[in-house]
């Protein structure tokens, strides 16, 4: 917990002013602040931001990329077989490594909260028991969430047992996979038995759903008549949803009221989806994204996650959640200022709200968790994927990277240039 005056921050409404964090926590929001006794940096009129959140990732899997083998196919199915075949050779210390270093590039890059899931099918709760050590190791850095899920089906690989264990170790959400269970029945029995383990723990809910091109994978709607039925309403998360894509439009008109009606929350994951889906189709080729702008539209809460780095299903990524955004700006023709203003808060504010974050934002009394950009307001920030000049994590600088300088040398002078940026200063 630290103090840290923070002068000429570029706030979100443009305006600039100084930022006082006492013991951790915002205290001060105006101009011209001094406090002779507390460590002082200059964000020199640069935006400031709430941390990114990722509201989708797979910690246990990060970083295998190419263990044992690569996924040539670059399919979803290919992708689990792989899984399938690294797991039996994991150990607790490998998992820990790996998501250990993942965690450093996801600070390094501004995000301070993310929502793991954690695989529960197999004959062993080693990536529960690994994940559970990194969460504790590394909370004075940044959140972690994990969810139970049920990588090969919660009936299909019968891993109940398995899924309900790992709660009472203390995984934070319920997850599930009804697309990938043996049958439409069975994936709708997964849904039922899930959420009612939800509500009687008092657990969020987050199910790896409908992640398909089938335009007739419609699990989507018992996730959300399980969420109404129960009283769940806010507190359950449909990741993917990408058959809704490809769903017939006059059948997504009647879905939507019924998804407002359940408060259901929407986590698209751009990056791995964009890359996944089609894989079967001839030319014209889906995009096999959820229909973001409808959801938007329609006032669900729709966050965007990062899902995979170099792993079974993903060959690239660093784990910049402006990379997630600005894909999904492009691949939903989210172009508007409104729109992409509404891109930043899918991978900001909209997800932390998707994971109950307390006290997250910019606001006296919220937690000290900042990053100053090095550009001037979201949209910049999506287009630039600027420099991350600062981490601040509860008052303290947990991370920092130099500004970017361009240097040309095309005339009798060195000029500098701010060449990226609209105002430059
Ligand atoms: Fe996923």
């Amino acid at each position: 917990m630290a103090n840290l005056l923070i002068k000429n921050c570029l706030m979100a409404d443009g305006q600039s002013s100084d930022i006082l964090i006492k013991n951790g926590i915002i205290k001060d929001i105006s101009k011209n602040i001094s406090a002779t006794d507390t460590p002082k940096i200059d964000a020199n009129h640069h935006f400031v931001t709430p941390p990114f959140v990722d509201s989708h990732f797979h910690m246990d899997a990060t970083l295998s990329y190419g263990l044992p083998r690569v996924n040539e196919s670059g399919t979803l199915l290919e992708g689990i077989a792989l899984w399938g075949e690294l797991k039996p050779k994991l150990t607790v210390d490998a998992i820990k490594d790996r998501a250990r270093r993942f965690c450093k590039w996801a600070i390094a890059r501004g995000t301070l909260a993310i929502r793991s899931h954690v695989d529960v099918s197999g004959d062993n709760l080693l990536g529960v028991e690994a994940l559970i050590d990194i969460r504790e190791e590394m909370k004075e850095f940044i959140d972690i969430q994990l969810v139970a899920f049920p990588q090969d089906g919660l009936l299909r690989a019968n891993c109940l047992e398995n899924l309900v264990s790992a709660l009472d170790m203390g995984v934070d959400v319920v997850g599930g996979i009804p697309h990938f269970e043996r049958t439409m029945a069975d994936g709708a029995e997964s849904i039922k038995i899930l959420c009612e383990i939800a509500e009687k723990r008092g657990l969020l809910v987050d199910l790896h759903c409908d992640e398909t091109d089938d335009p007739i994978s419609r699990h989507v709607e018992t996730l959300a008549y399980e969420t109404l039925r129960l009283g769940l309403n806010g507190r359950v998360a449909g990741s993917h949803l990408t058959s809704m894509h490809s769903f017939d439009n006059y059948y997504f008109t009647k879905l939507i009221s019924l998804l407002v009606e359940a408060d259901l929350h929407i986590i698209a994951n751009p990056l791995i989806n964009i890359t996944i889906q089609g894989r079967q189709d001839a030319y014209p080729k889906r995009r096999g994204l959820t229909r973001i702008p409808e959801q938007i539209n329609a006032g669900l809460k729709v966050a965007f996650g990062h899902d995979c780095v170099m792993d079974p299903w993903y060959p690239l990524g660093s784990h910049d959640m402006l990379e997630v955004a600005h894909m999904a700006l492009h691949c939903c023709h989210l172009t508007g200022v409104e729109q992409m203003r509404s891109c930043y808060e899918s991978v900001t504010t909209k997800a932390a709200e998707i994971l109950h974050l307390e006290k997250y934002g910019i606001y006296p009394g919220a937690k000290g968790d900042l990053v100053i950009l090095q550009c001037k307001d979201p949209i910049e920030a999506l287009r630039l994927k600027p420099a991350r000049l600062f981490v601040i994590r509860k008052g303290k600088i947990i991370s920092s990277t130099p500004p970017v300088e361009y240097k040309l040398f095309m005339g009798e002078k060195i000029e500098k240039e701010d060449l990226l940026f609209k105002n430059s200063s």
